[in-house]
């Protein structure tokens, strides 16, 4: 039998030729990094749980008018996607202050901010991701003005929707992180929701106990991630049918 295509292989993430022109196989790694790549482990079933959450995010997006990458999940581990042209940007939008923001500016983590901020970092693994202005973005041409204002509106829409569902199930959506990526409809160009959409790139805490439910729970060294990402999966009810956070076999006497 043939073997498939790879086309990219990111840190979470492989990708590969798709079945038509124009899609590509998303396959979703146990792998976690954090801190560029300096850290890293094997986190048992996160990459079955990020595909569930992504293809759910995605979905309920598409249901309100939100377009996005992606087609259907195809098993376990991967889900077929719109082949797109990655805006070599990360969008960001906070609701509250962590992470880089609370370092940046000396706001305690976990302060509401006046309204949902939306940033841009260049991707650029080997620069560590720097943030980037409106102005840097149209001076080097990463994007057009109008990508921007595209790109600022569908990001404040997800933060809506991703606020909303994780309201409805007791979390608060801190910040996340979207990648988006053009595709060509004739001679009109159109930007959708890429990547991933999944605990990985999301600040996520309990409403209640302020508990983390996040990536933050590898980068801190907090606790077990697949536990964390589980519990949001439970309360959205995309919880896998089988078995995803392996567990030792106990001997039964
Ligand atoms: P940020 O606080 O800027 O960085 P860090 O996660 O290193 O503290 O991140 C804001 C949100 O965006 C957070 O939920 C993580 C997510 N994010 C990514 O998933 N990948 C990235 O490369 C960046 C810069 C942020």
């Amino acid at each position: 039998m043939a073997r498939r295509k790879k086309v990219y292989e990111g840190k979470a993430k492989i990708l590969y030729e798709g079945p038509e022109p124009g899609t590509f196989v998303q396959y979703f790694k146990d792998d976690a990094t954090a801190f560029n790549a300096q850290k890293k482990d094997i986190i048992d079933g996160k990459g079955v749980l990020n595909n569930r959450l992504s293809e759910y995010f995605m979905t309920g997006l598409a249901q309100i008018g939100v377009p996005t990458h992606f087609l259907k999940r195809l098993n376990m581990r991967e889900q077929l996607i719109r082949q797109v042209e990655i805006i070599p940007l990360e969008v960001i939008v906070r609701n509250y202050a962590a992470g880089t923001m609370s370092e940046r500016l000396g706001l305690e983590e976990g302060t509401q901010l006046p309204r949902p901020i939306v940033e841009f970092c260049l991707k650029d693994d080997n620069l560590g991701d720097p943030l980037v202005s409106e102005e840097h973005i149209i001076a080097f041409g990463w994007a057009a003005q109008q990508d921007l204002d595209d790109m600022i509106a569908l990001a404040l829409r997800v933060n809506d929707f991703m606020s909303g569902c994780m309201f409805g199930v007791g979390i608060r959506l801190v910040d996340f992180k979207i990648e988006i990526g053009r595709v060509w409809e004739g001679d009109f160009q159109r930007l959708i929701i890429a990547d991933e959409i999944s605990p990985d790139s999301c600040r996520l805490w309990d409403m209640e106990t302020g508990e983390k439910l996040d990536k933050d729970v590898f980068r801190r060294d907090l606790g077990d991630l697949a536990d964390a990402y589980t519990e949001v999966a439970r309360r959205l009810g995309v919880l896998p049918s089988n078995v995803t956070h392996a567990t030792k076999p106990t001997l039964i006497n």
